[in-house]
């Protein structure tokens, strides 16, 4: 049975009872919505610890003034059994008021790693996320949190943060769960129209053209980069914002590629801004 527990205080007493147990909490956090990459994480959280918790949370500190805050798509009841059918034991869904009674006066800050791509793109949202990863880890207290490498720098910048403020979880990263024709789930989908749904497996197209490019010895970045810009501008009517070649998990621009990367992709459709990455690990250097 699954339970609902949307204060801190019972989620705390729950979390210290397993504590006292020797029993092992594995924690994942979301904002809802869930789709089966959300999914992937909590069945692997479940068959890795006595205990899974959760969080469906939409953290407004993440979110900029003109974002989609407000119109995020929340749907607790159908989130809640998603979780049940997995066999998660405890979704935390505590609300604004129980997460922020005002704002927080210490957040924690991202530094030098949220500077680029993403955090570039979006000031002051990785802040966001890292002070509320922050309490959640606090709150929860698990000994393995599950991240997606969909959110490529979201999971380094956590990784970072846990190595520099010597945090007692372990961090556990998740391959990108995909549609059958290749489109990241995510649960900002729903925002695409027809047309564009048809257009927007072609990003991930795009970022195997690149991977074959590497592949074939290219180690120039701008030579992939324009090739897959090129692609995606053919194939679909989104709005680059983004096509870029970093080191992985250091985050540093690479003009040449050597050693692990990520080729990291943002694009704006209509109503929907989308994020895909692949990560290239290389035994090169
Ligand atoms: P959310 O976007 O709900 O994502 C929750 C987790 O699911 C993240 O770790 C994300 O990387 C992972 N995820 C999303 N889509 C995925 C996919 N297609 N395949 C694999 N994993 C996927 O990321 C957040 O929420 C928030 O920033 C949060 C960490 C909860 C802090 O508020």
């Amino acid at each position: 049975m699954t339970e609902l527990i949307t204060t801190i205080r019972t989620m705390n007493l729950i979390s210290q009872r397993y504590h006292q147990q020797g029993k092992s909490i594995g924690f994942v956090p979301t904002m809802g919505s869930l789709h089966e990459g959300h999914l992937e994480m909590m069945k692997q959280s479940a068959s890795e610890n006595d205990i899974t918790v959760v969080s469906i949370f939409v953290n407004p500190l993440q979110f900029g003034p003109n974002e989609d805050l407000d119109n995020y798509p929340r749907d607790i009841d159908s989130d809640f059994e998603k979780a049940q059918s997995v066999g998660v034991d405890y979704v935390f869904y505590p609300s604004e008021q129980e997460m922020y009674p005002e704002r927080p006066t210490i957040e924690v800050k991202a530094g030098e790693l949220a500077t680029v791509l993403e955090g570039k793109q979006r000031p002051g949202h990785f802040d966001g996320v890292v002070t509320v990863v922050n309490k959640l880890f606090n709150i929860v207290r698990p000994q393995r949190a599950y991240f997606g490498k969909k959110d490529a720098q979201q999971l380094a910048i956590v990784e970072k943060m846990v190595d520099d403020f010597n945090q007692q979880v372990q961090i556990v990263p998740i391959d990108i769960i995909r549609e059958a024709d290749g489109l990241a789930k995510s649960s900002r989908n729903v925002y695409l129209t027809e047309q564009e749904r048809t257009e927007a497996p072609h990003l991930y197209q795009s970022l195997k053209l690149a991977h074959s490019l590497y592949e074939d010895g290219e180690r120039n970045s701008d030579k992939i980069i324009a090739e897959t810009t090129a692609y995606i501008k053919a194939h679909t009517s989104a709005d680059i914002e983004t096509v870029a070649i970093y080191s992985y998990p250091e985050l540093v621009e690479q003009s040449h590629i050597s050693g692990s990367i990520f080729i990291s992709l943002a694009v704006k459709f209509t109503q929907a801004r989308l994020i895909d990455n692949i990560i290239i690990k290389s035994e090169e250097s």
